[in-house]
């Protein structure tokens, strides 16, 4: 049975007080009964305050981004290596955002899922279609490629590693969430296409989430679905009580399901 998970994207929000008191909440708010993990993925500059914080409780750290080299002139970046050094277990790669904005390609992502794995880092793997896409009825076809690109020369074993959020580009931070019927449709698509790649046992053990205007108000709706085993946050991991709300959300889904 695959638990569910829920991982708070805090993009570049935040500052290091309100970082701090925000992870001391999610904290207290945890208990022996929680069933389903929790990550938080704070700006890098924020990760070694956070990583003291969570130590010994159930909250995993996240990167939001790195280089695919672990060192050299790259100014400005971080390295896979380097996040080590604060006990980060995943970090997002391929976001829509550095996609979109920083040009990011399926290459580039599949480098980095590569060397994220090199690290033993959990790569969450985004992928997700613009409107146009959806509109034009091609929204399973544009993911189903970003898979296969994204993935292109991993052995089964290291596929099985992954996280993957599916996050249309259309409902991340607009306040359109996907229909859920929509997103298990590509999800189901996803975790297919996972198969042809690997196998049936990996296929049947990958995390594969939802992301996009997540929120307390439409997430039950969402990790309803069987194949859908969770959510990547991002505006409502900001509150406490909010992200504190799809911790309880996703433990009690995790619980009717067993
Ligand atoms: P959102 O962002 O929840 O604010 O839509 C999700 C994400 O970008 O990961």
């Amino acid at each position: 049975m695959r638990k569910k998970i829920v991982i708070g994207n805090w993009k570049m929000n935040l500052s290091l007080d309100s970082s701090q008191d925000l992870v001391f909440k999610i904290k207290s708010f945890l208990n022996d009964k929680t069933n389903a993990d929790v990550a938080v993925c704070p700006p890098s500059i924020y990760l070694q305050a956070i990583s003291t914080l969570i130590k010994g409780t159930k909250i995993s750290l996240g990167a939001q981004n790195i280089h695919c080299k672990d060192e050299g002139a790259f100014t400005g970046e971080v390295s896979p290596k380097m996040l080590k050094d604060f006990e980060t277990s995943m970090v997002i790669i391929g976001h829509s955002e550095r996609r979109e904005i920083f040009k990011e390609t399926d290459e580039l992502v599949n480098e980095k899922i590569k060397s994220a794995l090199s690290h033993r880092l959990t790569p969450v793997f985004c992928v997700g279609e613009n409107l146009e896409t959806r509109e034009q009825g091609k929204a399973e076809e544009w993911v189903k490629n970003q898979v296969i690109n994204g993935l292109k020369g991993f052995s089964p074993e290291e596929i099985g590693k992954l996280i993957v959020a599916y996050e249309p580009i259309w409902a991340i931070g607009t306040g359109k969430v996907c229909g859920s019927d929509d997103a298990n449709k590509v999800i189901q698509t996803i975790r297919a296409v996972i198969k042809e790649l690997s196998s049936e046992e990996v296929a049947s053990k990958i995390r594969i989430l939802y992301g996009g205007s997540i929120k307390s108000s439409n997430f039950e709706e969402i990790i309803k679905f069987e194949d859908i085993d969770g959510g990547l946050v991002g505006g409502a991991s900001l509150k406490a009580d909010e992200f504190n709300k799809l911790i309880e959300i996703a433990s009690n889904a995790s619980t009717v399901a067993c």
